[in-house]
Formats: C-alpha cells, sequence, structure tokens
C-alpha cells in the first residue's frame, strides 16, 4: 500500500502547483501582430503582469482613465491604426491608468476583443477571475524579442503613481512548445526563474482557433 504520508505530500504539492495554473489565452501575433507588439512592449518593457483579472464592469471607466481616452485619439488615423489597444486590457483590473496604449488596425481590436470574450466563456472566467496571457507567431516582432526601443508609436498616459515608482517587474522571454508544435511565448519574473515550468501538462486556450492544445515543454 502508498505510503500515507507520501500521498499527502503529493496532494499538498499538486494543490500547491495549481495555484500558478490559471487559464491561459494564447494570440496569434501572424493576426493580430500591432496588439502583440502593444502587449509585449507593455510586458517586458514596462513590467505590466502576465496574469490579469477579469473586470468587464469597469472597461469603459479603464478606457477613460489611459491614454486611449474617449473619444479615442487614434480615430483620425487611416485605416492601419484607426483604432486605440490598451494593455493590460480594459476589462481586466490591472487596466486603467497607466496602461501601455498604440494605434492598430480597428479589425484587429475587434478580433481580440472577440477571442477575450469567447476564452472568458469557454474558461468559465468571470469578475475577479485570474488568466494569463502568453503569445505564438511573435517572429519579426521587436517588442516581443528583447528590444524596447520606443520607435514612436507606444504611448502611456503620465501618471504620478507610476511616476513615482521607478522599480518595475522585469521578465525573461521563454519558449514552450505544445503538443502540436506550436512555440508559445511566455514572460517570467525574473525573481521567480522557472517558475513557468509548472505550466507544462496544463492546457493553454488558442485564441485564433477557439480551442485547447497541452503545454508538453520548455524550449530551453
Ligand atoms: C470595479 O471598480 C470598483 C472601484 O474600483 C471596484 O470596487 C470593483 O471591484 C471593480 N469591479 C470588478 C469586477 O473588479
Ligand atoms: C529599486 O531596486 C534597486 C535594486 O534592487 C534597489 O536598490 C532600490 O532600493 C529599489 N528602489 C525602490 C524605490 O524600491
Amino acid at each position: 500500500m502508498l505510503n500515507k504520508t507520501s500521498l499527502l505530500l503529493a496532494i499538498c504539492l499538486l494543490a500547491a502547483v495549481s495555484v500558478v495554473r490559471s487559464a491561459t489565452v494564447t494570440f496569434d501575433c501572424a493576426k493580430v501582430p500591432n496588439i502583440c507588439s502593444n502587449d509585449c512592449y507593455a510586458i517586458q518593457c514596462k513590467g505590466k503582469p502576465t496574469t490579469l483579472h477579469r473586470d468587464s464592469e469597469n472597461s469603459s471607466l479603464h478606457r477613460t482613465q489611459n491614454a486611449c481616452k474617449s473619444p479615442n485619439r487614434c480615430s483620425g488615423n487611416p485605416d492601419d491604426s484607426n483604432s486605440c489597444d490598451e494593455y493590460p486590457f480594459a476589462s481586466s483590473q490591472e487596466g486603467g491608468a497607466g496602461a501601455v496604449t498604440r494605434c492598430v488596425p480597428a479589425h484587429e481590436n475587434s478580433v481580440q476583443g472577440g477571442t477575450l470574450s469567447s476564452f472568458y466563456s469557454a474558461n468559465s472566467i468571470v469578475n475577479g477571475d485570474a488568466y494569463t496571457v502568453a503569445f505564438t507567431s511573435t517572429a519579426g516582432l521587436q517588442y516581443c524579442s528583447s528590444s524596447c526601443t520606443n520607435t514612436g508609436n507606444e504611448l502611456i498616459r503620465k501618471d504620478d503613481h507610476l511616476q513615482s515608482r521607478p522599480n518595475f517587474t522585469q521578465y525573461n522571454r521563454r519558449e514552450f512548445l505544445t503538443d502540436e508544435g506550436h512555440v508559445i511565448t511566455m514572460f517570467e519574473r525574473v525573481t521567480e526563474p522557472r517558475s513557468l515550468d509548472s505550466l507544462i501538462g496544463t492546457k493553454t486556450w488558442l485564441a485564433h482557433e477557439e480551442r485547447e492544445v497541452t503545454i508538453v515543454a520548455s524550449k530551453d
């Protein structure tokens, strides 16, 4: 018979690991390159979190608090940049003042809005629930690799609270493989090396295909 203590320990370890395993939404950057660029810049260059909490209640309020504003600052632009995107998302508790914004094509913004709401319902994410953001097909996107040189298209509304906080979270970019060969790009806190390894064996939701795949290995 299995030793009771080790069984108990195994259960405790599983419980501890499951805390990290919030549902993951993976955006296909081949479909929404401008949005991925904005999200990656926010995370990698401005220390915005990769774990967000749904807050669809305050979306409109959040949009008025960040540099998109209302009416949005991009609306007079040509088609390739007439919609304003923000990260963290307006529909998250982390959204609002201090969010990183970029003018993107309206169709990318509607693709992302649609995939987020499908993700919420497919994974039963209600207001207050945590989820993780990841990316695939990031090749060629400067902010999703290691560059943080703002080429002029990223804007953050100045905010006293943020300015008085010089230190922000720093991330390492890491890649994982899914059972179907997709490469998933994720950002891991430098203070928590290998913490994302706990995601191996869990599912990630491919936003562009509206279905789940399993993360099977780390690429490094
Ligand atoms: C919306 O914002 C209010 C005020 O900050 C907050 O109390 C409430 O919890 C937020 N709603 C959600 C779903 O997080
Ligand atoms: C910022 O980080 C540095 C290095 O870890 C530390 O020495 C400094 O005290 C921090 N500053 C603040 C305001 O937290």
